[in-house]
């Protein structure tokens, strides 16, 4: 085999996870990180409004909160564990990324900055906390550069610019991943003692979203042609605001800093149905709020957006409508000046892509496919689990949005994804380096680039005439509409229908570009392949679930039901059908109970 290289530890993808996961496990194990990207052009890049941790730096702040906050936005769902496992450890994950060098904002008494965000609360008084950890609205750009720098520091081996294609199973245990180094087609084998995943999500599925083209559920598809579940892949999470048909993320940090939305009678309309924390309420509140205001025609013009406003003037009159205080106890008010100072890339979006400038207009936004709530399962240390008792799958590991640990369930907190990737990047990294520390080299599969070879050879020498893009443009407007934030029986059905036909025209795709160098054409092709398996798996999990949840809203289920539905979701795919089972949510010391925010 011409490109066969060994390491104890693998990891595939080098966004915030990966390159945390990477990090952790160099300094016990052999390891090398994969990615289809340059790093520091990874997804993490576009997380903008911070990261969640109960440092207190402005005002009274616990884990403890943190922790209830995050089963309350999970509806119930997320795994308590796991959730108080992550509140816990995220003031040391703050502080140690502070000591790598990550150029946090300030407190003018030299603290790290916080902001409030959706969802985040004083557990005493219920009003929003300021718990988002900032560095301006470039949170996730900051991660990315500081860990990468890291790594490099710590002499992680890269492979930029190679996609895995397969990952490698011998006797019950993971051996490996193949991958194509994209500027040449070669393919490599990367044999190895343990596998992380950390790939990403999948937003790409549908037609408005704030995810990178490389979000496109390659880890989840890698893991189903393997015969190994997802959980919970019927929760996707829509933020309320990106731009509008671009879905470009606005951030949540712009309503942190007293931004309010306005439907198209000049109304803020998220008093009606968040009354105590209004414009902050958990994203799949918001995403709802507005598009009913849409529905009920109360969009703007008429047409499918409303509006975010963070003009001063705005902020100010309805900080002091609500009785909104500095720290030290002064009126909350802003300036022009500190909206650019605070928003700068927000401001750049809208003034590049909308032609509008935030500090004097309103900006036309709408909500936007944004995280995979569901995903790879595994435990809090990243181990990737199995079946409704959670066996560990040995040598598998999955960290960041690919996996599902879960502590996000039905619906996340902002901040909570960076949070978890460097938490769970961490534990994955640490515990996979453990694992190849004690564990033999498993034996290479014999022809172990069969299967990658086989998946681009049928895209190469396809007998039809079918053209990706036409296939991709119906499977994202089908998963939109139909899988979206409203969903009913009937819609979903339709979808699943759909997303079955496209995946019969996907058989008879061929690729014209037949080059090895950069065939970004046949890169494409693959990638559809991914998404539409996990199209099939979304809309057939959410036809099943027969409630409302979280991100999960039914039209025809309006109520969450925990007598049925308090339980995970796991989904097989065995020749070709989607087979779905369960396992237990993990309840500590928070009883379900109604949402109010
Ligand atoms: O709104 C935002 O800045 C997004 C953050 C997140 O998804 O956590």
């Amino acid at each position: 085999m011409p490109n066969l290289h060994q390491f104890d530890v693998v990891v595939v993808g080098a966004g915030g996870a990966g390159l945390m996961a990477g990090l952790y496990a160099s300094r016990g194990a052999k390891t090398a990180v994969i990615s289809k990207l340059y790093p520091t052009r990874s997804h993490t890049g576009a997380a903008q409004g911070g990261i969640g941790a109960a440092l207190g730096s402005l005002e009274e702040d616990h884990p403890e909160w943190h922790t209830y906050d995050t089963v309350k936005g999970s509806d119930y769902l997320g795994d308590q564990d796991a959730i108080e496992f992550m509140c816990n450890e995220a003031i040391d994950a703050v502080l140690e990324l502070e000591h790598m060098g990550l150029p946090f904002d300030r407190t003018p008494e030299g603290r790290i900055s916080q902001r409030p965000f959706g969802g985040h609360t004083n557990n005493e008084t219920g009003k929003p906390v300021m718990r988002a950890c900032h560095a301006a609205d470039r949170t996730g750009h900051m991660i990315l550069q500081t860990l990468y720098q890291q790594c490099l520091k710590n002499k992680v081996t890269f492979f930029d610019e190679y996609q895995v294609l397969d990952l490698l199973i011998t006797d019950g245990k993971a051996a490996g991943v193949v991958a194509v180094e994209l500027s040449t087609g070669a393919l490599h084998t990367f044999h190895a003692k343990a596998v992380i995943l950390a790939t990403g999500g999948h937003g790409r599925i549908f037609e408005v979203t704030s995810n990178a083209y490389a979000y496109t559920g390659d880890g989840a598809a890698l893991v189903l042609r393997r015969g190994l579940p997802l959980e919970d892949m019927e929760f996707f999470q829509f933020h309320p605001t990106g731009i509008y048909k671009l879905g470009i993320l606005i951030t949540e940090g712009v309503r942190g800093e007293g931004g309010v939305l306005i439907n198209g009678k000049g109304e803020r309309f998220m008093a009606q149905y968040a009354p105590k924390v209004k414009d902050l309420a958990s994203r799949d509140v918001i995403s709802r709020a507005i598009y009913t205001e849409i529905r009920e025609g109360r969009g703007v013009n008429g047409q499918n957006y409303v509006y975010l406003d963070v003009r001063p003037e705005t902020v100010n009159k309805f900080a002091s409508l609500d009785s909104r205080l500095r720290p030290d106890g002064s009126a909350y008010t802003v300036t022009g000046e500190e909206i650019l100072a605070k928003l700068p890339d927000i401001v750049d979006f809208c003034r590049v892509y909308l032609g509008v400038d935030p500090v004097t207009q309103m900006m036309p936004i709408q909500p936007t496919a944004h995280y995979t709530m569901g995903g790879i399962p595994t435990n809090k240390y990243g181990e990737v689990v199995v079946g409704d008792k959670s066996t560990v799958f040995p040598g598998l590991y999955a960290a960041g949005e690919c996996a599902c640990v879960s502590v996000h369930g039905a619906n996340r907190l902002g901040t909570n994804s960076l949070l978890d990737i460097i938490v769970f990047g961490k534990h994955s990294g640490l515990k996979a380096a453990e694992y190849a520390g004690k564990a033999a080299l498993p034996l290479l599969p014999v022809d172990a680039e069969k299967e990658a070879n086989g998946q681009f050879d049928s895209l190469r020498n396809g007998s039809g005439k079918e053209n990706t893009f036409d296939i991709a443009t119906e499977m994202k407007k089908t998963m939109f509409d139909l899988v979206g934030i409203y969903r009913t029986g009937k819609g979903m059905e339709e979808a699943i229908d759909k997303v079955k036909e496209l995946k019969d025209r996907y058989r008879k795709v061929r690729v014209t570009d037949t080059g090895r160098v950069f065939n970004t054409e046949l890169l494409n092709a693959w990638e559809l392949g991914n998404m539409l398996e996990v199209s099939d798996v979304t809309a057939q999990c959410a036809l099943n679930r027969t409630e409302s949840r979280g991100g999960h809203s039914r039209e025809d289920f309006a109520k969450r039901d925990d007598q049925n539905w308090l339980r995970h979701t796991l989904a097989i795919v065995t020749n070709g059908k989607v087979e779905v089972s369960y396992k237990p949510v993990t309840i500590t010391k928070y009883q379900p109970k109604e949402r109010t925010y």
